[in-house]
């Protein structure tokens, strides 16, 4: 068995491929056909399998001999954000999501802010450039939110939210995707889409509807979803993601 292989699974594997085009060795589909093509080795054993697993801190892999090594070293930590911790590196006071990965090493941030009363989903990372990508406002990466809101949500709350809401800034915000997932005593529980990121931007659209949220959980960030699994206050690395 190869070091690095199935037998050796430690706490942080990635692919061959991933770990190829992660040093600036070529594109995915590039590295896959160098890995095809017989001139990759890992721990000095020929590897043709672009899926192959390794441990980028301890295997050495090599092209045509050259070792190849990976830049700064990015983690993904995928946390389901519970109620009663605020979104900050550290804090005098209050208690950080950062006190919820506990193993996770330094230089690490959440990448953007929920409120302290808001679950779901929250990437910390130490990645700052995709940090940039996802926050950044002309990207309009799409964030959804699962609400419970009082009120009566109504088709037409729908029609104003895809036409932007006047929520007390200079600008209305962007439109937005409302769903209507169920009305019942008084209550509506609801799906809302956005692509900014404004200071208590749902709560404020919905208050603006005259329907507060009770209840707030991101669910969705751009092409990363909760896993159903995944506990509150429960986090999960993510290894194996194509961030392009
Ligand atoms: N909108 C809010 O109002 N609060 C959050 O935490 C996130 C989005």
């Amino acid at each position: 068995m190869i070091p690095g292989g199935e037998g050796f699974m430690g706490s942080r594997m990635i692919r061959l491929d991933k770990f190829l085009a992660d040093a600036g060795e070529g594109t995915r589909s590039q590295v896959r056909k160098l890995i095809q093509g017989g001139s990759v080795r890992v721990n000095e054993c020929l590897v043709r399998k672009a899926d192959h697993k390794l441990d980028p801190d301890s295997d050495i892999v090599t092209i045509e001999g050259k070792i190849i090594r990976t830049g700064p070293e990015f983690r993904y930590f995928l946390l389901n954000k519970p109620a009663g911790y605020i979104t900050a590196t550290e804090d005098g006071r209050e208690r950080t999501v950062m006190e919820l990965v506990p193993s996770h090493p330094r230089g690490m941030f959440p990448v953007g802010r929920l409120d302290k009363d808001t679950e779901g989903l929250l990437l910390i990372t130490n990645d700052g450039a995709l940090a940039h990508r996802l926050l950044s406002p002309g990207k309009h990466v799409e964030k959804t939110y699962y609400a419970k809101v009082n009120g009566i949500v109504l088709p037409e709350d729908i029609e104003k939210v895809s036409e932007g809401i006047d929520i007390g800034d200079d600008k209305k915000t962007l439109p937005g995707r409302l769903e209507i997932l169920s009305v019942c005593g008084g209550l509506s529980e609801i799906h809302l889409t956005i692509t900014e990121g404004r200071f208590h931007q749902v709560k404020r659209m919905m208050e603006a509807l005259g329907k507060p949220v009770i209840y707030l959980k991101r669910i969705r960030m751009g092409d990363l979803t909760l896993p159903e699994d995944l506990k509150t206050g429960e986090y999960t690395e993510i290894s194996d993601h194509n961030w392009d």
